[in-house]
């Protein structure tokens, strides 16, 4: 795979895929900018190099029609802001109009095209939408690390119509700190798991058993594995179809020799809303009536005993309703304990990435991963069709 700093970047017109699909707010501003602000060390590498640099993003799911709704604008703004330049969002991301104002960008000029999803033809990666996109670009660089597990036309179908493919620096960064965590790691290595479903986590938890020392399960996905136990869990959440799976993970990581931990306490309630009565109560006394909406603090002890003793760490899934405030304490103990060690710490999707910052533990962890769905794969052991695509590009150009 080739990289930045293998290229000749001035002069070229540089076709960057990042993945601006951030988070907004009712006003539509941009209310998690980590994804933005990841992409700027290759951003500025281009620019300072002389490039014109082309952004190219979705943004949420618009299924191939123009909404306002889903503008790339917002993004376009906080960029701007970032860079303390002004950085234009032209309307469309292929066309005359599109191909005109790429052709005007001077060296060290940068543009935003709107949404690549106002095209259906972006998710069906149809090649002749992949070429008109490859149209715009002398240099075609995947900083979109976040949708490369998505074969899309602007991520995989474009690298075969280009003539040089390149790795931007987050994307890089991405896969390194994955192989250290997953390849060879320090040991003892620990994987903590949360969330609402063991279906969803179903394939990492193959994947990572007999990988790891540690499995430590919390979120609404422990309820399955305590009633998997014979513990009774009131009327939390339980997918009553995962029982089994439950008890059949439970074995294969008994038979590992991979140590798994439930929690032993949790924080219960009726309804999951901020001032209701809300109890703290040792797993094996849940009330019938009651919904488990996060891990207690013995729990969170018994975790943090463990993990101390761990030299490589990798988190994904939230340990409870940590949006609500009550029920988030757990999630957000075991955010500041993560950052607060001295092991390799690598956190990923976006929950358990947003807790971590809400705790101020961003600049603590190691690692925080831009990646939710692509981040996932990652762990489930399965290859990205945007990475694959930048290695299948780099063997074509020898
Ligand atoms: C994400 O946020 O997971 C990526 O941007 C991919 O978006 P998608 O799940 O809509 O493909
Ligand atoms: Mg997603």
């Amino acid at each position: 795979m080739k990289t930045l700093d293998d290229l000749d970047l001035k002069g070229k017109r540089v076709f960057m895929r990042v993945d601006f699909n951030v988070p907004l707010d009712k006003e539509r501003r941009v209310r998690d900018d980590l994804r933005i602000r990841a992409v700027l060390p290759s951003v500025h590498k281009v620019l300072d190099s002389g490039g014109r640099l082309v952004l190219a993003s979705h943004l949420g799911r618009p299924k191939g029609k123009v909404a306002d709704e889903f503008s790339l604008k917002p993004a376009a703004g906080r960029l701007s802001e970032l860079l303390g330049k002004p950085v234009v969002l032209v309307p469309d991301c292929v066309g005359p109009e599109v191909e005109k104002r790429v052709s005007l960008l001077k060296e060290g000029e940068a543009l935003l095209l709107e949404n690549l999803r106002f095209h259906a033809e972006e998710e069906k990666n149809d090649p002749d939408f992949s070429r008109r996109l490859a149209e715009l670009a002398d240099i075609y660089v995947n900083e979109a690390f976040a949708a490369s597990h998505r074969a899309h036309a602007s991520v995989q179908g474009i690298t075969r119509f280009v003539p040089v493919c390149a790795a931007g620096y987050q994307l890089q960064q991405e896969i390194e700190y994955f192989k250290k965590v997953m390849v060879n790691p320090q040991r003892p290595l620990a994987i903590i798991v949360g969330g609402a479903k063991v279906s969803t986590k179903l394939g990492l938890l193959e994947n990572l058993i007999p990988k790891v020392d540690y499995l430590i399960i919390g979120g609404a996905m422990a309820n399955t594995f305590l009633k998997a136990g014979g513990k009774e869990v009131g009327k939390s959440l339980v997918e009553s179809d995962y029982i089994e799976t439950a008890q059949r993970l439970t074995d294969l990581a008994n038979k590992r020799g991979v140590k798994v931990l439930l929690p032993v306490d949790a924080v219960v309630s009726e309804v999951a809303e901020g001032g209701a009565d809300v109890q703290k109560v040792s797993i094996d006394r849940v009330p019938g009536e009651a919904q488990i909406f996060d891990i207690g603090p013995q729990s969170v002890q018994v975790f943090e005993s463990v993990l101390k003793e761990c030299k490589t760490i990798v988190w994904n899934g939230p340990m409870g309703v940590f949006e609500t405030a009550p029920f988030g304490k757990g999630t957000f103990a075991l955010a500041e304990f993560l950052g607060s060690i001295g092991a390799l710490t690598v956190i990923g999707g976006g929950d358990s990435a947003a807790a971590v910052r809400q705790a101020g533990a961003e600049d603590k962890v190691s690692y925080i991963s831009t990646g939710g769905g692509a981040f996932l794969e990652l762990l489930e052991g399965k290859d990205l069709p945007g990475v694959s695509a930048l290695e299948e590009c780099g063997k074509r150009q020898r």
